[in-house]
Formats: C-alpha cells, sequence, structure tokens
C-alpha cells in the first residue's frame, strides 16, 4: 500500500525493516551489493523501454509479450507469422538475432550531487547553472565509462536538487527465444489493456549472449556464447494468497508526481484531449488498411499497438483526473505549502517565488503548448515527416561547403539502417491518407501566427487543402521510394534534398519549431526549472515525516508491498487473481481481440493443467498487486519474499490511470501474468519443456506474507 519507487541504493537505510514486516526474508545485501552477487544482478532493461529477468544460468530471460512484440513482429511473414502463431526455439540455433536490441544490466549506482553541484551558487542564472551542472554530468559519466567499458549516466532526481550516476554493462546480442501465440500474449488487446480483470498471457522469451569470457559485444557475434549472469531467479510454483509479500524490481520510465496544479491543468485541459483526438485519427486510418490486407496488418501492427497504448492511456488519465480531482488536491496542498513558506522569513527567502513562478512560467508555456502537441503527433506523427527527418544530419553537412567528405559519408553509412527499417513496414497509400488528415488538423488547430511557412504555399496554390498537397508530395518525393532513396544516397546532393516536397515541407514544420516556438518556450522553461526545483525542495522541508520517493527515470528501482485486491468503485469489488475459467468466459471466435487458439481451447476445456493447477484445481492466469510501477516496468519479475519469481508485471488498473501524475493507495493496483500460466504456455501450449527445465523451479512452501 506504499507509494513509492526507490533507489535500490538506500533500500537498506529506508524500506529493509519495512519490508521485513510485510514478509521479506532477505538481507538488503540479498537485493543490493555491488561487491557480491544479489538480485539486482538477475535484472535489466531492456532496449531502454521495458524490464527483464534472468531465470538460467544461461542467459535466459523473460518479459512482456508487449515488449517483445516488436522482435516478433520484425521476424514474421504473411507466409511464417511467428507474431501470430507464437514460438518457441527448439534449438540455440533457432533462436533469433535482432541488431539494434541489446540490454543493460547495473554494475553500481552513486550519489554524487555533491560532484556535480561543485561551484554552483544562488546567484547564478539558470542558464548558467544548467551549463556547469551539465558538464559536471558529462565529465563524472565519461570517467565512469573507463574507456568504453560501460555505458554511464548522470541522472537528476527530486526536481535537479540530487544527482546520481548510473554504471551499466551493455549486451548488444539479445536472441529472441520464444512466446506464446499473439492472441495468448495480447488476448484481451485493447479493450482489455489497462483495465483489470485480466486474461493475458503478456510474456516473452530472450536470451542473452555474450563472448567466450562472458564479455558484452555491441552487437550480435557468430561466435558468441549464452550469457552466465552473475545471478537468477528461481522460479516458485508455489503461487500467491492475499497478503502475500510482493516486490518488483525494475525500469519505471517516467512519473510526474510533482507536477504543479498549472501543469495537471494544462495536461487535462489541452495536452491530452490533443493527443485523444489526433491518436484516433491515426489508428482508424492505419485500421482500415490492415484490415484490408494482412501483408499491411503485420507491418502496422507493432506502430499500431504502440499508438493505440497511449492513446487509451491519455483517455483514461484525463478521465481519472476528472473523477477524483486531482487538479484540485494538488492546489489544495500548493496552498498550504504557500502558507508555510509565507510563515517564516527564512523559507519565503528560500522559496518564496517558486510558486508564483511556476504559475507565470505555465501561463505564458500555454500559449505554445498546442503547437508542440501537434509538432509530435500530427507532423511528425506521419510516417513520411518522420522519415524525412532522418536526412537532418546529413543535410547540414551537404549544405555546409567545408564540410569534411568522410562525414558525409559516414552520415550517408548512417542511414543505410534506418532506410532498410523503414521501407520494411511502410504503406505508401497507408501514410498518404494519414499525412493528409494529420497534417490538416494541424493548419486548422494550431494558432495561425505559429504556423510554419510551408502553409502559406498550400493556402495559395492549393486553397488550403491538404490532401491536394498531399497529392503533390507523395507524387513528387523520392523519400516515398526505397529505390530512390538509395539512389539518393548513392550519390547524395543537395540539390535533390531541398528541392523534395516532403524534406522541404518537414523542414519548414521544423526550423518554424526550433526558431520561432521553441526559443519562447524555452524563455519560460528556465524560471520553471528553478521554480520547480524550489518547490520541491519545499516540500520535502515542510513533511519532513514523510520520506518522497523520487519520480521514475528510467533508472532501477524496487516496489513493495502485497497481493491486494480492490474496491474499484461504489460497490464494486475485485478479486486478486483471475484463472483459465475466464479465458473460456472471454472467447470470442468472432472478435479477433478475444479469439482463443484451437490448441489452448481443448487443452483448457479438458482441464489439462499439469503441475500448473493451483490448490483449487484452476490455472491461475494473473494477480494483482499493490506495488507502485509505470511503464517501463514492463516485464519486470515479480518478487516473493523468498526472492523468488512469482509473475511478471505488464499492467497497470483503469481506475488509477492517474498513477503517474498522482498515486492513490486505494487504487493503484500492478497487474501481473502468474508464472505457472506462463510455464504452462510454454511447456503445455507450447511444447517447449526443455525451456522450463533451464530454469530453477522450486516449491518452498507458502509465499511468506
Ligand atoms: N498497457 C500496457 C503497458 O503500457 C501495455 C499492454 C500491451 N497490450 C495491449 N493490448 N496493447 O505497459
Amino acid at each position: 500500500a506504499d507509494e513509492g519507487m526507490w533507489l535500490p541504493l538506500y533500500v537498506k537505510r529506508l524500506n529493509h525493516a519495512d519490508m521485513q514486516k510485510k514478509g521479506l526474508k532477505l538481507t538488503a545485501e540479498e537485493i543490493y551489493d555491488v561487491n557480491n552477487a544479489s538480485l539486482k544482478d538477475a535484472i535489466v532493461q531492456l532496449g531502454g523501454f521495458c524490464t527483464g529477468e534472468f531465470v538460467s544460468s544461461r542467459g535466459l530471460m523473460l518479459s512482456n509479450h508487449h515488449c517483445g512484440y516488436d522482435a516478433l513482429q520484425s521476424h514474421s511473414t504473411p507466409e511464417k507469422n511467428i507474431l501470430q502463431d507464437g514460438f518457441f526455439a527448439a534449438t540455440p540455433a533457432d533462436e533469433k538475432t535482432n541488431p539494434g536490441l541489446f540490454v543493460d544490466i547495473l554494475v553500481r549506482m552513486e550519489d554524487v550531487g555533491a560532484k556535480v553541484l561543485e561551484g554552483v551558487t544562488p546567484q547564478m542564472s539558470e542558464q548558467e547553472r544548467t551549463a556547469l551542472v551539465q558538464k559536471h554530468q558529462k565529465e563524472i559519466a565519461d570517467a565512469a565509462k573507463e574507456n568504453g567499458q560501460y555505458v554511464a549516466y548522470v541522472r537528476d532526481f527530486f526536481a535537479g536538487n540530487e544527482y546520481y550516476l548510473f554504471v551499466y554493462q551493455r549486451f548488444g546480442d539479445v536472441r529472441l527465444v520464444g512466446a506464446p501465440p499473439e492472441a495468448v500474449g495480447k488476448f484481451g488487446g485493447d479493450t482489455d489493456n489497462w483495465m483489470w480483470p485480466r486474461h493475458t498471457g503478456d510474456f516473452s522469451m530472450f536470451r542473452v549472449y555474450a563472448s567466450k569470457d562472458n564479455k558484452p559485444t555491441t552487437g550480435p557475434m557468430t561466435d558468441n556464447v549464452p550469457y552466465q549472469p552473475k545471478k537468477h531467479l528461481s522460479v516458485s510454483l508455489q503461487g500467491v494468497s492475499e497478503g502475500d509479500f510482493a516486490m518488483v524490481f525494475g525500469f519505471p520510465g517516467r512519473t510526474q508526481r510533482f507536477l504543479p496544479a498549472a501543469g495537471l491543468q494544462l495536461t487535462l485541459d489541452q495536452s491530452n484531449p490533443a493527443r485523444v483526438k489526433l491518436r484516433d485519427k491515426r489508428l482508424k486510418l492505419w485500421k482500415e488498411d490492415m484490415d484490408q490486407s494482412p501483408d499491411i496488418r503485420l507491418k502496422y501492427a507493432s506502430k499500431y499497438a504502440g499508438i493505440a497504448n497511449y492513446w487509451k492511456y491519455y483517455l483514461g488519465q484525463n478521465e481519472g483526473m476528472k473523477r477524483l480531482k486531482t487538479v484540485e488536491a494538488k492546489q489544495t496542498e500548493e496552498a498550504a505549502l504557500a502558507q508555510w513558506i509565507a510563515a517564516d522569513p527564512a523559507r519565503t527567502q528560500l522559496y518564496g517565488a517558486a510558486l508564483n513562478d511556476i504559475n507565470q512560467s505555465y501561463t505564458g508555456l500555454r500559449e505554445y503548448n498546442l503547437t508542440s502537441v501537434y509538432l509530435n503527433e500530427a507532423a511528425f506523427g506521419n510516417e513520411l515527416t518522420a522519415f524525412a527527418a532522418r536526412m537532418l544530419p546529413l543535410y547540414t553537412l551537404l549544405k555546409d561547403p567545408k564540410a569534411d567528405p568522410a562525414a558525409v559519408k559516414k552520415a550517408t553509412a548512417d542511414l543505410k539502417e534506418p532506410v532498410e527499417e523503414f521501407f520494411k513496414d511502410y504503406n505508401v497509400a497507408t501514410d498518404k491518407k494519414v499525412y493528409a488528415a494529420l497534417m490538416q488538423m494541424y493548419y486548422t488547430d494550431v494558432p495561425k501566427a505559429q504556423h510554419p511557412e510551408i502553409f502559406r504555399t498550400v493556402e495559395k496554390q492549393y486553397g488550403g487543402s491538404l490532401k491536394k498537397y498531399a497529392d503533390y508530395v507523395f507524387a513528387n518525393s523520392f523519400l516515398t521510394s526505397k529505390a530512390k532513396v538509395e539512389a539518393f544516397l548513392a550519390k547524395p546532393t543537395l540539390a535533390q534534398l531541398e528541392k523534395d516536397p516532403a524534406f522541404a515541407t518537414m523542414n519548414s514544420v521544423y526550423t518554424n519549431y526550433t526558431q520561432n516556438i521553441l526559443p519562447k518556450q524555452q524563455a519560460f522553461q528556465a524560471p520553471l526549472g528553478r521554480a520547480n526545483r524550489a518547490y520541491v525542495a519545499a516540500l520535502r522541508a515542510k513533511n519532513t515525516d514523510k520520506v518522497y520517493s523520487p519520480d521514475a527515470n528510467s533508472t532501477l528501482r524496487l516496489s513493495y508491498g502485497t497481493v491486494r485486491p480492490y474496491n474499484g468503485r461504489d460497490a464494486i469489488q475485485y478479486d486478486y487473481k483471475t484463472t483459465a475459467q475466464g479465458i473460456l468466459e472471454k472467447e470470442d471466435a468472432t472478435n479477433p481481440e478475444f479469439a482463443v487458439p484451437v490448441k489452448e481451447l481443448a487443452l483448457l476445456k479438458a482441464k489439462d493443467y499439469g503441475r500448473f493447477a493451483d490448490k483449487n484445481g484452476q490455472l491461475p492466469v494473473a494477480f494483482i498487486t499493490d506495488n507502485d510501477i509505470t511503464g517501463g516496468n514492463s516485464g519486470s519479475p515479480v518478487i516473493n519474499g523468498r526472492g523468488e519469481l512469482i509473475g511478471i508485471a505488464f499492467d497497470g488498473n483503469w481506475e488509477a490511470m492517474t498513477g503517474d501524475l498522482a498515486y492513490d493507495p486505494n487504487l493503484k493496483r500492478c497487474i501481473n501474468v502468474d508464472i505457472r500460466y506462463v510455464l504452462w504456455c510454454i511447456e503445455k501450449l507450447g511444447g517447449a519443456k526443455s525451456l522450463v527445465d533451464e530454469m530453477t523451479i522450486v516449491n518452498n512452501g507458502p509465499n511468506p506474507g
């Protein structure tokens, strides 16, 4: 029931005693230790966007299906569709390499606040401070890289009041080992997404490879062998009961729980509605074409899932903010803070300007906010514009008469892979519709004074019709054809790029942003940065009885709690677990979101659960805990009090969609796939018992809690 994504570095000091009270049997050192193998060595950040955990001494790793979705799609064709049918590698040779995909394993983290803030004075302008802080951050990270042996960076915490260094090993050879059919891994589709109760087998398997001496390599190598992690998790068949201790270890991406009321208000009444409106359009147009052809469906599957996931997130966040009165609650908190500050001259000296500055900054930012949202979601929300932007580094060099020819060569070579990737999943006719529709909305909805230059041409020559303009762009751009792009890259010239209508349009939008919009935003963001820092410092100084946990920022965190049901709304009580019975209840062969694979249907009807049934003879599917998680935690292990794996976290619940902005202990739950369902899907449904046998399966009696 506790808010908090805690830094493992401080678990001993801040959380361990409370964790023991809830049922933890491990020492703090068994969770996080720099010198000896500890739980943290079994946790990886997958590709910078998800979490994974080792479950064997040979680098076998579990994550979510939706984290492996892109890899699954990239290895699929309409003829051999492993995304749809599922797949488990029978031999190491069947494991599929994924160039570009990597995992990061934390070596250590360190408080570097004093070093980062050395020489910073209250008299400095915000620009001076930022420059000095960034210089120090870079120096510290560079030193920690030890000549490229490690990946290292310094991240700010509590709005720039604290700084920590993170040092990782990065393994660039991560191979796909298996996943259930999409109808299992994404069962319930977008209808069930962000909701409980859930019946989704949201898992996939990878294996991390390393050189023969167990060292990371930058990419897949033929000589590589399975990585031997310092630590892998044992897998518990014991199952879960209400009240059991549960902890989630992973890489939560971003929360904004210190966002002031004015920021929440802007999200609520402007950013989120615009995002929903624009994504709605994009998804409808994509779906029209996906429904027409299996080839297009496969090409757009991953893009669609990603856009749809956050379309529903923004919708749910807004619905929740209204229902839970999130803005009003923050306003009340700010009013109390203002009183506390005003009551003491020393506080007034330190924090007196913060709240006013925050509100003024947001008033200023509001004027340009819509343009920012439309830039991301509309102008660059079509694929052609985003692809054209990939040419910008090359363009900059071509424009510079003194540019080093070697640099031009490198910039050209760097485009080879993005070009491959882009055209692999591109359908011109689909994107043309999206381009016309989204650009039209950009043209219509964004204040005219903030329009890019190119819209004058659209007005003069095309009567303001972005559809007519799109006809012209798509008929004349070389960027829509792989052959033409490759011909251009073989002999790139400034003239050809500059006169390309898709590039020129992108460049007009982009230049308008960097020259006319961004500087205005920055003028408000600098004072806002300073004010936020003071505001967060004031909150922490006022509420000394409360231990604040820092906002998520894609660094390793631990959250702990218990298996726990909840009361969703008046009269609605949710159980803490689901079973395969619910799959049969939801099953609907006429609805792709709820279709159940023939083999699974047969096994479930025969109640063929093997050794994975629970005490009541049911096959467990999912359960909820009150762990505090967010996006990026996807794929995180759910660990019992003995440090054994009991599930994989994969989602949050609808009633707590405001969780990234404000935490509600009564409503917020973490949705996990039960590890027994995962094993059932691998062994019984997938026929890949050898992969289960590779794991350390334990049955050590009831979970502590
Ligand atoms: N909402 C989940 C998350 O962001 C992703 C679930 C993916 N499933 C889906 N039906 N799109 O972590």
